[in-house]
């Protein structure tokens, strides 16, 4: 059987960690892509992961490169490229900047790997989905963005943690854009079946999913740079999907148009993944508040977008 292929685009924080639990994961072939000015230190971050191959026992080819012909024949892209976030400054802070990362990026990706199923990671993040979609012109299944699985993970741990539970047994649902106002879902959250109100009073709640949202600030405000091993935890549980067709169901930032009532943009929806990307994007029931927070949310990603629209023509 053919291995898969998974090409890692920036081989910062975010690219690495991906590189590290795609190869644990065993999930193929791994292309490791950065700047020229950094080929020496890509190319050594993929001999090391490599050298971890007779340890972790897994079998799988790690290049490092910054030539985009590399990634030829690439099942899924993962992008991390871009400058991440600095205490005191938002997402949207890097939507200069990042438009002409991710721009530069994914035509390189057109070119040599237009098959992929491309997973965006870069901030923020559902700017630079449309931008790599605008750049790409792929089919909108194929263009996705990673926030929910990381969001959803720092609710479900949150809430774990308060109920010294196993995270396993929480499921949680979360949507909107990736920003502070993302819109995690207590209506739908629970544990082990049971709904999550039955086990945390609301306002303990609200403490938890305030927490949950300003998850990324927190990490920033701790380590001067922001989070690294969740995102990419959560970037590889989607490329692990859809590598192996599993048709899991997981927050993705997708392009919804009549769904929700959208219009034409990329925000945070339950999705199912397989093969071919998005094979389906799931529409839940919203009460009149639930509405009023997702509309709220996509009015800021209409927002961004406009803003990163106009950098890519500037
Ligand atoms: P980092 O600075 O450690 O790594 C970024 C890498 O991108 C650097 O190695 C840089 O040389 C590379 N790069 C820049 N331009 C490039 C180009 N044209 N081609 C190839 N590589 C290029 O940053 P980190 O922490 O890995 O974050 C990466 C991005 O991911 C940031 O924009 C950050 O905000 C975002 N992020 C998104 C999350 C999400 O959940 N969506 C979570 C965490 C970070
Ligand atoms: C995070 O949520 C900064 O988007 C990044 O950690």
């Amino acid at each position: 059987m053919r291995r898969a292929k998974i090409s890692i685009i920036g081989a910062g924080n975010v690219g690495a960690s991906c590189a590290v639990w795609a190869a644990a994961k065993e999930l193929g072939d791994i292309v490791l892509v950065d700047i020229p000015d950094f080929a020496d230190k890509t190319k050594g971050k993929a001999l090391d992961l490599a050298q971890c191959s007779p340890i972790e026992r897994f079998d799988a080819n790690i290049l490092g490169t910054s030539d985009y012909a590399d990634t030829a024949g690439s099942d899924v892209v993962i992008i991390t490229a871009g400058i991440p976030r600095k205490p005191g400054m938002s997402r949207d802070d890097l939507v200069q900047t990042n438009v002409k990362i991710v721009g530069s990026v994914s035509e390189q990706i057109a070119k040599h790997a237009p098959e992929a199923v491309l997973i965006i990671v870069s901030n923020p993040l559902d700017a630079m989905v449309y931008t790599a979609w605008q750049k790409t012109d792929f089919p909108t299944q194929r263009v996705i963005g990673q926030a929910g699985c990381l969001d959803i993970a720092r609710y479900r741990t949150f809430i774990a943690m308060e109920l010294n539970c196993s995270v396993e047994d929480i499921t949680a649902l979360l949507m909107g854009g990736h920003g502070d106002d993302m819109v995690p879902l207590p209506r739908y959250t629970s544990v082990a079946g049971i709904p999550v109100t039955q086990f945390i009073a609301k306002e303990r709640l609200d403490e938890i999913i305030k927490r949950a949202k300003m998850g990324g600030g927190e990490i920033v405000k701790l380590m001067g740079t922001s989070a690294y091993y969740a995102p990419a935890s959560g970037s590889v549980q989607m490329a692990e999907a859809i590598i192996k067709d599993k048709r899991r169901i997981l927050p993705c930032a997708a392009y919804c148009n009549e769904e929700y009532g959208v219009g034409g943009y990329f925000v945070g929806v339950p999705c199912m993944l397989g093969k071919n990307g998005i094979e389906k994007i799931i529409e839940v029931e919203l009460d009149t508040e639930e509405r009023k927070l997702l509309d709220s949310s996509v009015a800021h990603v209409k927002e961004l977008v406009e803003l990163a629209e106009g950098f890519m023509k500037g």
